[in-house]
C-alpha cells in the first residue's frame, strides 16, 4: 500500500478539507494543484490541492524556535508540534462501484489522502483508446504520466475558450485540440489563422525549430484557403483556395464588427445604412467610387455630409486590399469563395483560413466576420431543412469556428451586434460552436463568457481576467489560488463541460511523439531541413 501524504483534520465542502500533512513529507513536492484522492469509507473523493501553509500547536514555539544546531529539538517539534497542512478542493466522488458523483457528503475525521493513481486518472477522464472516439488526451495531472483526456463530443456541444496571457501556450494548446478533433472526426473545423500558425508549420520559440502544422498532418483533411497565397508558397505550401471577395459581399453588418477598430462613430454606421438603403449590395462599391463629390452623393441620400465623408475615409483602406476585386455594381456573382467553403465542409473537410501578411486587427475582424456571417446563414437553412425532412442524411455536421483575439470580436457592444456573438448565444442551435483564443478575457461580454462551456486556462495575471474566467463557475475561490500559482508555459487549468472534474494538466508536447500518434512519421529535422531548402 502507498503512503498516505496526509490525513484529513477539518474542512467544509464549501470551504475544502484540511490535510495534516504527514511527517517526514518533503513539503516541496506537494504542489497546488496537485491531484489527490481522500479515501472515505464508502467513497473516494478526487481533489485538487488548492493552498499550503505552516502550523503550530502552541505560538510561543514562534518565540523561541530552535537554533539550527538543535537536531534533536528540531526532531521532537516536528514530531507533535510543528506541521504542515494542504487545502483539499473536493471536485468529484466515486462511489463503490467507481461512479462518478458530485461531492454531496464528506470524508470522516483522519480519512487517508493518497496520490491520485493511473486508474483514477483513466476511470475519471476516460481513455484515448476507448472505441467511441471520444477520447482525446491533452496533458496529464501535474507530476504524473497518465494521460488526462477531454470528452470531445461534450467539447463540440458549446463554445469553448482558451485563455492564458501571451506565451503560456495558448496557441499550441488550440492545434493540439484542433488535431484532436480532426483525427477523431468530432467536428469540422474552421480556423481563422490570424499568425499562420495552423497550417503549414509554426515556429517554436527560442530556437530554430518548427512544428507541423494541421495541413501537414493531415494533408487530406484539412484545406487551406489563404488571403496571401505568395505568402503561403514562400512557406512551402500551396494554397487549396486562393480567397477573392467582392465589395458586394460585404455588408453593413460586417462594418459593425469595426465599430471600436475603426473608431466609427455611429452616425457614420447610420450613413453606411442609408447608403445600404438606396444601393442594396453595392453600397460600398457606390460609396468608394464617389470619391469626388461626396456632398453631393450625402445629399442626394439624405445623409450627413460629415458623416458620408468620415465613413469614406476609414473605409478607403479597403481598396488597397488585394484580395478584394472590386466588380461592376449589378455584378452580383461573388467568387463565390463561400459556396467553396461549404463545399469542403460537406466532404468533411477543416479549412483554414490564412492572413499571410494582413496580419492586421482590421483585415482580421472584417474576413471573419463577413466569412462567418455567411456560411452561419447557409447552416440555419441546412438546419431547417434537417428539421423539415428529419431525415438523418440531411443533419449539418458540427462546425467549430476558432477565432483568436476574441474579445475584440466578443466584447459587450461588438458581442451585441455581430455573428460571433450571435453564434456564441445561441449554444449551437444550428450545429455552429466557437473556440476563443484570447490572452484578455475580462474584455470579452460577461454573457458570453458564462455561455462558454469548456474553459482552458494557462497562467493569467491580471485580477479582472482571473475573475473572467472563474464567473460562473463552482468553487471559484478555491480555483482562483490554482491560477494564480500556474507555471508560465505549458500549464493550464481545464474546467466545464468536457471534463467530468476540474484538474490541472502539464500540455501534452506537441512534437515528434504527438506526430506519431497522429499516425505520421516525418520526423521535426525533416522539416527543419525541408524548411531550410526553401529559403
Ligand atoms: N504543448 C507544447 N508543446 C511544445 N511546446 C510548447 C507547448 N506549449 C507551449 N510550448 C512552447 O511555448 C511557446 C509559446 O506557446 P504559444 O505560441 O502557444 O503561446 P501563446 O499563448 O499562443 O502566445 P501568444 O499570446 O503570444 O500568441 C511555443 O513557441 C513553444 O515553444
Ligand atoms: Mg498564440
Amino acid at each position: 500500500m502507498k503512503q498516505p501524504l496526509g490525513s484529513i483534520i477539518s474542512g467544509s465542502l464549501t470551504d475544502g478539507f484540511v490535510m495534516r500533512v504527514q511527517p517526514g513529507t518533503n513539503l516541496e513536492d506537494l504542489k497546488t494543484g496537485k491531484f489527490v484522492s481522500i479515501a472515505g469509507n464508502n467513497h473516494k473523493f478526487f481533489s485538487l490541492v488548492t493552498d499550503l501553509s505552516l502550523e503550530v500547536t502552541h505560538p510561543d514555539i514562534l518565540l523561541f524556535p530552535p537554533s539550527e544546531h538543535e537536531k534533536l529539538l528540531q526532531r521532537m517539534l516536528q514530531q507533535k508540534d510543528i506541521y504542515a497542512t494542504a487545502t483539499l478542493k473536493p471536485m468529484l466522488v466515486l462511489d463503490k462501484d467507481n461512479t462518478p458523483k458530485p461531492v454531496k457528503t464528506i470524508p470522516q475525521h483522519f480519512a487517508p489522502v493518497f496520490e491520485a493513481t493511473a486508474q483514477d486518472v483513466a476511470r475519471i477522464f476516460g481513455d484515448e483508446k476507448d472505441p467511441s472516439k471520444k477520447f482525446f488526451s491533452i496533458g496529464a495531472p501535474l507530476d504524473m504520466s497518465t494521460p488526462v483526456c477531454l470528452n470531445l463530443e461534450k467539447l463540440t456541444e458549446r463554445s469553448n475558450g482558451i485563455f492564458g496571457k501571451t506565451g503560456t501556450g495558448k496557441t499550441f494548446l488550440t492545434r493540439l485540440i484542433l488535431a484532436g478533433l480532426i483525427k477523431q472526426e468530432k467536428a469540422i473545423n474552421l480556423i481563422f489563422d490570424m499568425h499562420s500558425e495552423y497550417g503549414l508549420q509554426a515556429r517554436k520559440e527560442g530556437a530554430q525549430v518548427f512544428v507541423k502544422g494541421l495541413k501537414t498532418l493531415f494533408p487530406d483533411r484539412v484545406a487551406i484557403f489563404s488571403l496571401d497565397p505568395v505568402s503561403t508558397r514562400r512557406r512551402g505550401g500551396s494554397p487549396d483556395v486562393e480567397v477573392t471577395l467582392s465589395y458586394q459581399s460585404i455588408q453593413v453588418e460586417d462594418i459593425l464588427s469595426l465599430e471600436s477598430e475603426l473608431h466609427l462613430h455611429s452616425t457614420a454606421l447610420e450613413a453606411a445604412y442609408l447608403v445600404a438603403a438606396h444601393y442594396k449590395k453595392d453600397w460600398l462599391h457606390v460609396l468608394l467610387s464617389k470619391g469626388d463629390d461626396l456632398k453631393d452623393f450625402a445629399l442626394s441620400i439624405g445623409a450627413h455630409p460629415e458623416s458620408i465623408a468620415a465613413l469614406y475615409r476609414k473605409l478607403k483602406r479597403i481598396e488597397r486590399l488585394p484580395f478584394f476585386k472590386p466588380m461592376q455594381s449589378g455584378a452580383y456573382k461573388d467568387a463565390n469563395v463561400i459556396d467553396q467553403m461549404i463545399e469542403y465542409i460537406d466532404r468533411g473537410i477543416n479549412i483554414i483560413v490564412e492572413f499571410g501578411n494582413y496580419t492586421s486587427t482590421f483585415v482580421y475582424l472584417l474576413i471573419a466576420n463577413m466569412i462567418a456571417r455567411r456560411i452561419h446563414k447557409k447552416y440555419v437553412d441546412k438546419t431547417e431543412h434537417f428539421l423539415g425532412s428529419q431525415n438523418s442524411a440531411d443533419e449539418p455536421k458540427k462546425l467549430l469556428i476558432t477565432i483568436e483575439e476574441a474579445h475584440k470580436f466578443l466584447n459587450p457592444s461588438a458581442a451585441r451586434q455581430t455573428i460571433f456573438g450571435v453564434i456564441a448565444r445561441e449554444m449551437r442551435k444550428y450545429y455552429v460552436s466557437l473556440l476563443v483564443v484570447d490572452q484578455r478575457p475580462s474584455g470579452i461580454d460577461q454573457e458570453i463568457i458564462s455561455q462558454i462551456g469548456t474553459k482552458i486556462v494557462a497562467q493569467l495575471n491580471d485580477e479582472k481576467d482571473i475573475q473572467a474566467v472563474l464567473t460562473g463557475i463552482n468553487g471559484a475561490a478555491n480555483l482562483r489560488s490554482i491560477l494564480a500559482s500556474l507555471d508560465s508555459k505549458k500549464q493550464a487549468l481545464l474546467m466545464g463541460h468536457a471534463l467530468t472534474m476540474p484538474v490541472v494538466i502539464e500540455t501534452r508536447e506537441y512534437g515528434e511523439d504527438f506526430y506519431r500518434a497522429m499516425g505520421q512519421n516525418v520526423t521535426t529535422k525533416q522539416i527543419d531541413e525541408f524548411v531550410k531548402e526553401l529559403f
